[in-house]
């Protein structure tokens, strides 16, 4: 015997939604709180801040991974969307997750299924323009992780705003018994946002995902300096985009970080929000803009 001790932490992997509904009400019953972080895999530092905040939040912390095809639209990346359970797996081990939650999508759209949540007004703004049928695959998958996991709280990134926004809404419209936490963008030390889809850009292609970025700090310092027109802004940012290889704008908006309606002056808090096409794939960053004189 070497005496040397290696721990491993268990992690319990469930697939079906009756069994993950059965062990949430057996914790319950225990008086023990849970904890929830949906992703769809393929973590990086971005999904670890979440799950860590979900770590201190309950004792007993889930981690779903679904790619949910709801969400794809005709000629999006469903297929392309890069995976790697096994590494993900470790990792969650090393963060503590108690159970991951592992549906396919046999068992979360069963034969003949036909019901979806939709909001009404906040996914007609930003991504949900360009991807119309979105956000109601996100709010549908959304209810079902909760009607399965039943948790008290909810953990999303505040590097998919839209999606944040419309999560909140949807729990207070439906009566959701469940607290969502908002939490900060992750990014690389150069600025870039973190997402699953980073994995997809070439050497070549990086510089101009950093622009993404480089706008936003961008748009800070102008707005600092006193500028309030979002028309400047939005034209400094296209302007500094295009002028690399391969980019593509699909939207660059200032809003009211509450309906997500355009803003024609800024004179409150602002989200400006980017989403951008480096050769074939879709990035989207957003920053948090304060004019000089904010009402309080
Ligand atoms: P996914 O893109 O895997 O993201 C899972 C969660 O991680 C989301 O709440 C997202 O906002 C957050 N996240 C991603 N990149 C981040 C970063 N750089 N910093 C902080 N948080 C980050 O978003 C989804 O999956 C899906 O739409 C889902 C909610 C799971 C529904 O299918």
């Amino acid at each position: 015997m070497s005496g040397i001790k290696i721990e491993v932490n268990i992690i319990e992997k469930i697939t079906t939604v009756k069994e993950m509904q059965r062990h949430s009400d057996q914790l319950r019953y225990q008086g023990r709180s849970i904890a929830l972080v949906p992703t769809m895999g393929f973590l990086h530092e971005g999904h670890l801040s979440l799950i860590r905040k979900g770590r201190t939040l309950c004792d007993d912390l889930v981690v779903s991974i679904f790619i949910n095809p709801t969400q794809f639209g005709p000629g999006e990346d469903l297929e392309a969307y890069p995976r790697d359970l096994s590494r993900d797996i470790y990792l969650l081990k090393k963060e503590y997750v108690d159970v991951l939650f592992l549906p396919d999508a046999e068992e979360l759209y069963t034969e003949g299924f036909q019901t979806y949540v939709e909001l009404e007004k906040l996914p007609k703004h930003l991504c949900g323009l360009s991807r119309p049928t979105h956000f109601k695959g996100v709010s549908t998958v959304v209810t079902k992780l909760f009607n399965a996991v039943k948790p008290h709280f909810a953990i999303f990134g505040q590097k998919d705003y839209q999606q944040l926004i419309i999560i909140k809404r949807m729990v207070i419209d439906l009566n959701f018994d469940t607290e969502i936490i908002g939490f900060p963008i992750v990014r690389e030390t150069d600025g870039l946002a973190l997402s699953s889809r980073n994995a997809h850009l070439t050497d070549e292609q990086r510089p101009a995902a950093l622009t993404l970025f480089k706008s936003l700090k961008k748009a800070e310092e102008l707005v600092e300096n006193g500028i309030n027109d979002p028309a400047t802004i939005i034209d400094a940012a296209s302007n500094l985009i295009l002028s690399y290889p391969e980019t593509s704008i699909d939207y660059i908006k200032i809003c009211d970080t509450k309906t997500l309606e355009e803003m024609v002056i800024i004179d409150r808090e602002a989200l400006m929000a980017i989403a951008v096409k480096v050769g074939k794939t879709r990035l989207i960053d957003n920053m948090m803009l304060h004019p000089l004189s904010e009402p309080v």
